[in-house]
């Protein structure tokens, strides 16, 4: 259609009509007027209906054009803030409540509450499973150490797969491999941290300052070295004594466990924060473990201070010597020569 016929005059006529009263009630319902520049007011009366149609689309039809008591100037409503992608673990918001004509604003990204999610199972190197919070390095997988058949493997069984073990680089400072020593069917197991340098030239745990105490604690506790079993998580020594690292404590992990395994005692007793948080798989300081019971893999487990770290704070003793208490009550144990 020619937009000089009188069709076309009529409603481009109409359309402009539109636009004023349109104008006119931005400019009452924002207070200010709206802004049309000249290019898009020329545009506007060139192009015919199908530009009225995009107007009517993107403005409202003029045809309902607001009424007087249309709203003023409301502000737009209200945008979901954008969640960052990775958020720290445990990151919680509040949900907004669900306003009046509203739908409830729902966090894009929110971890269910902590009851609604699945406890986490990790496979154990001995095949079994625990609920464990996330560790640093994933367990080793395949069968248990000294596995050959489908039975739990002995300590010489275990002790024979250890081998002249070369799993990670404490083996290039150590002088001998510190497997464990002591009862082999024994109701209580000492693990301890790492060999230090008397350990490491005897092969033997706890035989240097630190292994005296935890002798006599033994002593205290009813019972001879040679009733009990004693080993560590690393079987081999820190170079000057250093924290064992992450990966040298899961190369040798599993072997601890299958020791664990292979003994199957009633008690462990977790001396100090590396073999706590090990064996329990729980980061918490050791000052908070202590003194609490825990099981492990079915047996139960007191995690206490360290003799290295009783020897350097004395007025801890006290506290070890009440989680040993609370082991000997669990075993039946009367107090022998007190340290
Ligand atoms: N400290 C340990 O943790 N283990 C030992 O064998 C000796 C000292």
């Amino acid at each position: 259609m020619n937009e000089n016929t009188p069709d076309a005059s009529q409603d481009l006529s109409a359309l402009l009509d539109d636009v004023r009263r349109h104008l006119l009630w931005q400019e009452e319902a924002a207070g200010r007027v709206l802004m049309i520049d000249a290019k898009a007011a020329l545009e506007l009366q060139r192009s015919g209906p199908s530009l009225r149609e995009r107007f009517a689309r993107t403005h409202g039809a003029p045809d309902a054009a607001p009424a007087p008591q249309a709203p003023r100037a409301e502000p737009p409503p209200p945008r979901m803030p954008t969640v960052p992608e990775a958020r720290p673990a445990g990151w919680e918001r509040p949900v907004a409540a669900p306003q009046a004509g509203q739908g409830a604003t729902v966090p894009a990204r929110m971890p269910p509450p902590a009851e609604a999610r699945p406890p986490v199972s990790r496979p154990l190197a001995a095949g079994m499973l625990v609920d464990a919070p996330p560790r640093q390095s994933p367990p080793t997988s395949g069968p248990p150490p000294g596995a050959s058949s489908g039975e739990r493997p002995t300590l010489d069984e275990i002790r024979r797969d250890l081998g002249d073990c070369r799993r990670c680089k404490l083996c290039t400072g150590r002088k001998n491999l510190v497997f464990g020593s002591g009862n082999p069917r024994a109701e209580l197991v000492f693990v301890g941290e790492g060999p230090g340098e008397n350990e490491d030239l005897q092969g033997v745990p706890f035989v240097g300052a630190a292994g005296e105490l935890l002798t006599k604690m033994i002593g205290a506790m009813g019972y001879r070295r040679d009733d009990v079993y004693i080993c560590n998580v690393v079987k081999c020594r820190p170079p000057g004594n250093r924290n064992p690292e992450p990966e040298e404590i899961a190369a040798c992990e599993p072997f601890l466990r299958a020791q664990l395994a292979a003994i199957q005692p009633k008690v462990v007793v977790a001396l100090g924060k590396f073999a706590a948080q090990t064996l329990l798989r729980d980061s918490t300081a050791i000052t908070r473990l202590r003194g609490n019971w825990r099981t492990y893999e079915g047996i139960q487990l007191m995690p206490t201070f360290h003799p290295a770290y009783l020897l350097r704070s004395p007025a801890e003793k006290r506290k070890a010597w009440e989680d040993l208490q609370a082991v000997m009550k669990v075993l039946g144990k009367q107090p022998g020569s007190r340290a």
